[in-house]
C-alpha cells in the first residue's frame, strides 16, 4: 500500500506505467520501456509540470484516464452524461479512495453536486498488457444519459504513426497505416458485432516500426459490440489513444443508484516492434483461467463439403473418412434444423429436422463418436428468420423499431436477447440439444449486422443485447462446462477479447482461400495466439474467390492455427485423402510448438514474400513458413530468416514435406531442401537460409531443433 505517495509504478517484465495517485483523476505518466525497480517515483513531479503557452487557457488541461470537461479538456474521452434537463454534463470529481496493491491500482471520485461518482481501474501483468476499465454510477433523483465513458491513455509524441486493421467480409483485417501528424485517426463501428470493417485493436509506434525495430503502443477493446478507436494529436503536442465502447443515443440512461461499466481496455508497450506487442497479448491470453490447453483436434466443418444439403447417409460416409485420415471432430454446420434448406427460413427452430433426420441428430452424433471424433454442433441462437415457428409465434421477440419496417440481412432479423423469456428460450432449446445429443463443440454463428436495433421496439438496444448476449453464453457454459465454443460472425466479424473470455476458437473468415489467408492470419496474429485461430484447408477450388491453389499451399497456410478441413473428403480423389492425411500428420506432430510457442513474423525485404513461424519459448526448435504470395521482385528469392532461434545454440534445420508436387522453375535447388544442414541459431536467424525459386501462390516449411 502506497497511499502516501503522489505516483504509483506498476511493473511487467518489459515495461512499467506510472499513474499519478492523488485527489485528481490518475494520470498516466509514464507507459513505455521498464523503469529500474525502485526508481523514485516522487521524481517524476518535476518531469510532470507543463508549461502553459500564451493565448489560451490558464491551465494545461489534464490527459487523465478519464479527462473531464469542467478542468478545460476539449478533445474526446472522459465521462460524457447528462440529466433529462441538460445539466451536470460536467462532473468535477475529486477523490473519494484509491488503493495500489501489487499490480493494481484503483482510484474513485465523485461529483456530490452533480450526483456522479466513478471509479477507474488499472492493472499491469507481468507479460506487460495493461488493463483499464471504468464505471459510473448516478446518485442523483433524475436518470442521467451517458453518453460516453472512454478511457484515454496518452502516447509520445514520437509515435506518430498507426497501424489498424480494417476490411470487408471475406477479406478482414487488412493493414492500414497512417501518419497522424495533427488531428485524430477515428474509427467507428455502429454494426452492432465486432464487425469485419474495423477491428477494435490500433497499434501506434513511432516511424516505420514494424515486426522487430520501432516503440509500439497497442491497444484493444475487448467488446463484441460497437465501438469508437481514436489516435489523436492535440494542438499542444500531446497524443492520445481512445478505445471506448460507441453507446448510440439514449442506449445507456441510469436512474438513481445505476451503474454503467466500460469493456475493458487491453494495452500493451514494445521497445522491439510489434513481434513485443503479439508476445505481450499472447501470453496474457495464455494466462486466462478456462484458456483452451489440450491438444486442439483436428476437425472437419460440413459448410464447404455439402452446405445445406444434409443427408444421414452421406454425412456418415463423409465421417467415415474424415476419420480415416486422421480428423478428430466432425462439425454439422448449418442445414440440420427444421425446415432449414437454404438461408431464408427456420433460424429459431432449433429442433432437429425429422425429414433429414429421421432417427435424430444422435444417429450422426453416434457415428461420429463411435469413430473416435468429437461431435460438433452449428447454431445461429441470436437470430430469427420471418418464415419460422418462432416468429410467427414471437413477433414481438424481435428487436425493430415499432411502425417501421425492420432492415433485414441474409433474410433473418435479431432476437431481443435482453426480454428474459428470449434468452431462457435459447438456453432451454440449446440446453435441451446438448443433453441429448452428444455435442462437445458449439460453432456459434452470428450472419447480420445488428442496425435499427430498437430494443421492445424503442430505445436502442446494441449495449443491452451485447450484455444480454455474454450471459446468454455464461450461463450456457455454466450448464455446460466441458462444451467449447468458437466464435463465428460470418467468419471474422466477432474477434475480440470480450467474446474470447466465452469461447475457445474463432472462425477467422469465411474466405478459405489460402492466398488471402496469409495476411488475413497475420493480422489475427497481432492479438490472438494461433491455437484460438480456426484455420482451414479449403476445397482446390475456392468458394470465395474462384482461385484455385495446390493442397501444399493451402496446408502450409492452415498448419499455423487449429488446423481443419471444409472439404468434401468423401468425393475428393484417392491422392488427395492420402494428402490430407499426410498434412494431418505433420500437424499432429508439430501441434504443441504451434499451440504454445512464440509466434514470430518476420521483416521479409521481398515484399511478395510472406515469412513467419513459431518458436518453443527455451529455443529448442522451431516451424516456419515461407510463403510466396506473387513473383519475386529479384530473380532468385531474398534468404528467410529464422528469426528468434537462440544465436548461442546450433541447429539442425529440414524441409517439412508436404504431399503434392509444387512445380518449381528453377535449375537448382539449394542443396539443403534435400540434405537439411546444421547451423549455429545467430546464422540462421541473421544471415537465414538460401531459398529455391518459387511460383507465386506457393509456401515451404522449415522445422529446427536445437542439436546443442
Ligand atoms: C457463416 C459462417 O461463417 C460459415 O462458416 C457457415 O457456418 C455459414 N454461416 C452457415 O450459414
Amino acid at each position: 500500500m502506497t497511499e502516501s505517495s503522489a505516483y504509483a509504478v506498476l511493473h511487467s517484465s518489459s515495461s512499467s506505467v506510472v499513474i499519478t495517485h492523488d485527489s485528481a483523476v490518475p494520470r498516466v505518466v509514464h507507459w513505455g520501456a521498464r523503469l529500474p525497480e525502485g526508481v523514485d517515483a516522487a521524481g517524476f513531479g518535476p518531469l510532470d509540470d507543463l508549461a502553459v503557452p500564451q493565448g489560451g487557457l490558464d491551465l494545461v488541461p489534464a490527459l487523465s484516464l478519464l479527462p473531464e470537461r469542467s478542468r478545460g479538456w476539449s478533445a474526446y474521452g472522459g465521462l460524457d452524461a447528462h440529466r433529462p434537463d441538460g445539466r451536470d454534463w460536467a462532473p468535477r470529481l475529486v477523490r473519494t479512495s484509491s488503493t495500489h496493491e501489487g499490480d493494481a491500482f484503483t482510484w474513485s471520485g465523485s461529483d456530490p453536486v452533480a450526483g456522479v461518482s466513478v471509479s477507474v481501474r488499472a492493472r499491469l501483468d507481468e507479460h506487460g498488457v495493461l488493463t483499464v476499465a471504468a464505471d459510473v454510477t448516478n446518485h442523483g433523483d433524475a436518470e442521467l444519459t451517458v453518453a460516453a465513458l472512454a478511457p484515454v491513455l496518452p502516447v509520445p509524441a514520437r509515435a506518430d504513426e498507426t497501424l489498424t486493421l480494417v476490411g470487408r467480409w471475406a477479406k478482414e483485417m487488412q493493414e492500414k497505416r497512417t501518419v497522424v501528424e495533427r488531428g485524430a485517426l477515428v474509427l467507428e463501428n455502429r454494426r452492432g458485432r465486432t464487425s469485419h470493417e474495423s477491428s477494435p485493436t490500433v497499434m501506434v509506434g513511432t516511424r516505420s516500426f514494424d515486426e522487430e525495430h520501432g516503440e509500439v503502443w497497442a491497444a484493444h477493446l475487448g467488446w463484441s459490440g460497437n465501438h469508437h478507436v481514436r489516435v489523436e494529436a492535440l494542438p499542444d503536442g500531446r497524443r492520445y489513444i481512445c478505445l471506448a465502447e460507441l453507446l448510440l443515443p439514449g442506449e445507456v440512461r441510469l436512474v438513481s443508484g445505476e451503474s454503467y461499466s466500460t469493456p475493458t481496455l487491453f494495452a500493451a508497450y514494445s521497445g522491439h516492434g510489434l513481434g513485443g506487442i503479439s508476445d505481450a497479448f499472447h501470453e496474457h491470453v495464455r494466462s486466462r483461467h478456462g484458456h483452451v490447453r489440450t491438444p486442439r483436434p483436428v476437425l472437419l466443418n460440413t459448410w464447404e463439403a455439402v452446405y445445406f444439403r444434409h443427408d444421414v447417409v452421406e454425412l456418415q460416409r463423409l465421417a467415415d473418412v474424415a476419420a480415416s485420415v486422421g480428423v478428430e471432430r466432425f462439425v454439422l454446420d448449418d442445414g440440420w434444423f427444421r425446415g432449414r434448406d437454404d438461408d431464408t427460413t427456420s433460424l429459431g427452430d432449433w429442433f432437429v429436422d425429422e425429414r433429414k433426420y429421421p432417427n435424430g441428430l444422435e444417429e450422426l452424433a453416434d457415428h461420429v463418436v463411435a469413430l473416435g471424433m468429437e461431435f460438433g454442433l452449428w447454431f445461429e441462437p441470436e437470430m430469427v428468420n420471418e418464415d419460422s415457428d418462432l416468429f410467427r409465434e414471437h413477433p414481438e421477440w424481435v428487436l425493430g423499431i415499432e411502425g417501421q419496417e425492420p432492415v433485414r440481412g441474409r433474410h433473418q432479423l435479431v432476437l431481443d436477447l435482453d426480454r428474459p423469456e428470449v434468452s431462457a428460450y435459447l438456453l432451454g432449446r440449446l440446453h435441451a440439444l446438448l443433453s441429448d445429443v452428444p455435442v462437445a463443440y458449439i460453432k456459434w454463428d452470428m450472419n447480420r449486422d445488428l442496425v435499427a436495433a430498437g430494443h421492445r421496439g424503442g430505445a436502442a438496444g446494441v449495449h443491452r443485447q451485447t450484455v444480454a448476449l455474454y450471459a446468454l453464453l455464461d450461463g450456457l457454459r455454466l450448464r455446460h462446462p466441458d462444451v467449447e465454443i468458437e466464435s463465428c460472425s460470418s467468419g471474422g466479424a466477432r474477434i475480440d477479447l470480450g467474446i474470447a473470455a466465452r469461447t475457445d476458437r474463432f472462425w477467422t473468415s469465411d474466405c478459405n482461400d489460402a492466398l488471402e489467408r496469409q495476411r488475413i492470419q497475420r493480422a489475427f496474429s497481432y492479438l490472438l495466439p494461433p491455437e484460438l485461430m480456426g484455420a482451414h484447408v479449403g476445397p482446390t477450388w475456392a468458394h470465395t474467390t474462384a482461385r484455385t491453389h495446390t493442397l501444399p499451399f493451402r496446408a502450409a497456410t492452415a498448419m499455423f492455427g487449429h488446423l481443419g478441413f471444409e472439404w468434401d473428403l468423401a468425393t475428393a480423389t484417392p491422392e488427395d485423402r492420402a494428402g490430407v492425411a499426410q498434412v494431418i500428420e505433420v500437424h499432429k506432430r508439430h501441434r504443441a510448438l504451434l499451440h504454445h510457442g512464440r509466434v514470430v513474423r518476420v521483416d521479409h525485404p521481398d515484399t511478395s514474400a510472406l515469412v513467419h513461424g513459431v518458436v518453443a519459448h527455451d529455443g529448442g526448435e522451431a516451424l516456419f513458413s515461407y510463403a510466396q504470395l506473387t513473383t519475386t521482385d529479384a530473380t532468385t528469392p531474398a534468404p528467410m530468416r529464422l528469426v528468434g532461434l537462440d544465436p548461442a545454440r546450433r541447429y539442425r534445420v529440414e524441409r517439412v514435406a508436404l504431399p503434392g508436387a509444387v512445380w518449381s522453375p528453377g535449375k537448382h535447388q539449394p542443396a539443403w531442401y534435400d540434405d537439411g544442414l546444421e547451423a549455429d541459431g545467430a546464422l540462421l536467424s541473421l544471415v537465414g537460409l538460401p531459398l529455391g525459386v518459387h511460383v507465386p501462390e506457393s509456401a515451404t516449411l522449415v522445422h529446427a531443433i536445437a542439436i546443442g
